[in-house]
């Protein structure tokens, strides 16, 4: 499996994903701004990827500050987080990383700025790995829900490179295909960036999972004919309430499921819910530049000049999710609140399978 993001000799090397899958190229990071254009430039993208670009960004930052305490040291941090917030609004993971980042460092306000310095390096190294353990426990959960012989249908990239590594929505893919289970998946292309054609497509290939690439606007025609079992997709960030926002497109994948009678799931780790938002149309969606649709591969296919709506994301309503994929289970959208509790008892609302 290819590295998504690592620490390395303290730069930040990041595989560039803008590149896939014609180049493997990485880019080193020797401060945090360019961390946060590889993130605007989609070189690192996917909701937990850029959470931790985030806390490595930081860790980066941090090197460089000047600082004779704990006072001026987070004063002299607090641009780095505003640069990390900046990039890209809709996937929380980029707040929850942050916020993580600030919690750390309130619990150890008594070390020394050298140590601290030393600290957050560790904890953005942490915050990768908790990543792919948190990956794998979404898989273990959610493998639980595909059958063997089943086609999964899948939209953008919710994998391993939109991850510490495993994926979100591959996880459970991964891990049925470890259980032995035969699966077959079929990634829509994902216009205009063309995650699922340049990035599912290939991960999926390396993997040895069997996989069909189509164009976004087939997949109605392919569950009507009755070739999708199952939908799994990511998301970047999810309400209490079980709205989903992801990749523009998951909505109409939803609504299709929906009337197809096909099971709709998404992978959500804790630090892709929300918890303080109470509904999808509060979050911000991402409008990206006119040009990703224009253009394929740098040539110009539609008219100079033309009007053009470049909308990153969607929400796709509660009502059209049949569950979510999560590291402590398998959870109804109407129970998702409940996770905010410390007192549930997770056993009483966890689905066992399908
Ligand atoms: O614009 P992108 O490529 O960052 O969008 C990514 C997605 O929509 C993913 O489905 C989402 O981040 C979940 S990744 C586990």
């Amino acid at each position: 499996m290819v590295k998504t993001i690592e620490w390395k000799d303290n730069k930040v090397v990041m595989l560039d994903q803008s590149k896939l899958p014609n180049e493997v190229a990485y880019i080193t990071c020797t401060d945090h701004h360019r961390v946060a254009e590889g993130i605007k430039r989609l070189e690192i993208r996917g909701a937990p990827a850029i959470g931790i670009a985030a806390a490595m960004g930081i860790a980066l930052g941090a090197q460089g500050i000047k600082a004779e305490n704990f006072e001026e040291f987070t004063e002299g941090l607090q641009p780095i987080f505003d640069a990390m917030i900046s990039t890209r609004p809709t996937a929380v993971n980029i707040h929850w990383a942050v916020e993580r980042i600030k919690r750390y460092l309130f619990q150890n306000k008594e070390e020394t700025v050298d140590h601290l310095k030393k600290l957050l390096i560790m904890e953005a190294n942490k915050v990768l790995e908790d990543d792919i353990s948190i990956n794998r426990a979404i898989g273990q959960w959610g493998a639980a829900f595909i059958r063997d012989g089943d086609t999964i249908l899948t939209h953008c990239n919710a994998g391993s490179l939109a991850t510490g590594g495993y994926g979100t929505a591959t996880a459970a893919m991964l891990v049925a295909q470890e259980q032995g289970k035969r699966i077959h998946v079929i990634a829509d292309e994902t216009r205009p960036v063309l995650q699922g054609a340049r990035l599912t497509a290939w991960e999926l290939m390396q993997a040895g999972i069997p996989v069909t690439l189509i164009t976004d606007n087939t997949a109605g025609a392919l569950m009507k004919k009755g070739m999708i079992d199952l939908a799994i997709v990511g998301t970047d960030r999810t309400t209490r309430n079980g709205d989903v926002a992801n990749k523009i497109g998951t909505y109409t994948v939803g609504v299709l499921c929906r009337e197809h009678g096909i099971p709709f799931y998404v992978a959500a780790p804790l630090s892709s819910i929300d918890f303080k938002m109470s509904s999808g149309d509060l979050i911000p969606i991402e409008e990206r530049d006119a040009d990703e649709v224009t253009t394929i591969g740098g040539r110009r296919i539609a008219p100079e000049g033309v009007h053009v709506i470049n909308l990153a994301f969607d929400v796709t309503p509660a009502k059209y999710v049949t569950a979510f994929f999560t590291e402590k289970g398998v959870f109804r959208p109407g129970d998702l609140k409940k996770l905010m509790r410390e007192d549930i008892d997770l056993e009483s609302i966890r689905l066992k399978n399908i």
